[in-house]
């Protein structure tokens, strides 16, 4: 059986869940985790280091799970990995978004792969069905509601807890970014959105181009209006491929309670794509969290080692390892 070498830059609760996956695989061995010392696990010292360079130049090492979260940092040492040759797993949303392009070049000169199934949903293998969908089917449309922490929050404002309490929960249980900002301003669910249109149409997409309206303003007294009109109030993104160009809206929507979104609650996630000649299918799944998310990445790694690095593109853009 093949053997696959991995480090985890990160220990924080994605990585923790991606160690805890990894312990069960026979052919996937952690030989380092990164971080800085205070998070070291003092049950597995020998595997911790906050030297990220032994690392990028460590030669057994054949791939490197990024989740240390953040944007400028995170980039960078991803960048270094594949340029040291190592194969990226990634959840950032961020980077991704903001330099996907950047990143299959880099990845395709130096002949590695870069995966990022669980930037988007969670544990939903929303990117991997859309790369296969795309082999037969036209996706015309992508709706979802993708952040787990807002979902959360709405969910628990409907059940009678106010905003912060269920916000401070979302925390606790590990869903939320480590600066919710992104989360309740919408800045996370604009990114995932264009991952999804970026890749269902081959389109680079210019977050600084999407209208996005956060949960902020949401009020008590909007909540019971809403249920007084048996409707409900969901945190949603759309995109459409209309002629030549994508429009993306991200904002929450008052919806009838019996729309699909009513039966997404907590920190579940959904995505609807419309496609042709499929039609419409739905996924539904949980979008944040340790294992699921870490259960996404683990995937990325077994498909590259068995050579079916799916998460890149058409064949324009696709490039192949090994
Ligand atoms: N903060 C994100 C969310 C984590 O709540 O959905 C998963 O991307």
């Amino acid at each position: 059986m093949k053997q696959m070498n991995i480090a985890i830059l990160g220990y924080g609760v994605i990585g923790k869940g991606v160690f805890e996956i990894c312990k069960n695989m026979p052919n996937i061995n952690v030989v380092k985790i990164f971080d800085r010392k205070e998070k070291f696990d003092n049950n597995y010292l020998d595997l911790f280091t906050d030297n990220a360079e032994s690392i990028f130049k460590d030669k057994k090492i054949d791939l490197i799970v990024e989740v240390l979260g953040g944007y400028e940092f995170a980039r960078d040492m991803m960048l270094q990995a594949i340029k040291y040759r190592k194969h990226v797993v990634t959840a950032n949303k961020e980077v991704v978004a903001k330099d996907i392009d950047l990143f299959v070049n880099v990845s395709r000169a130096n002949e590695v792969c870069f995966a990022y199934e669980a930037s988007v949903g969670g544990g939903i293998p929303i990117i991997k069905n859309i790369k296969q969908l795309k082999a037969v089917n036209t996706i015309t449309k992508i709706s979802g509601i993708l952040n787990g922490t807002t979902n959360f929050i709405l969910t628990k404002m409907f059940e009678g807890l106010d905003f912060n309490e269920a916000l401070k929960e979302a925390q606790r249980l590990g869903f939320a970014e480590a600066d919710p900002t992104a989360d309740l301003e919408g800045y996370d669910m604009m990114r995932k959105i264009a991952i999804l249109s970026d890749l269902a149409w081959n389109t680079f997409i210019n977050i600084n181009e999407i209208k996005q309206t956060g949960i902020t303003k949401i009020t008590k007294e909007d909540v019971d209006a809403a249920k007084a009109n048996n409707k409900v109030i969901k945190f949603v993104c759309e995109s459409v491929k209309v002629d030549d160009h994508i429009e993306i809206s991200v904002e929450p929507k008052v919806l009838d309670n019996t729309h699909f979104f009513n039966n997404v609650n907590n920190e579940f996630n959904a995505v609807i794509l419309e496609t042709y000649p499929n039609d419409t299918l739905t996924f539904i799944g949980k979008g944040a969290g340790s294992l699921p998310t870490a259960s996404a990445i683990v995937l990325d790694i077994v498909d590259i080692m068995e050579n079916r690095c799916l998460v890149c593109y058409d064949n324009e853009r696709k490039y192949k390892i090994n």
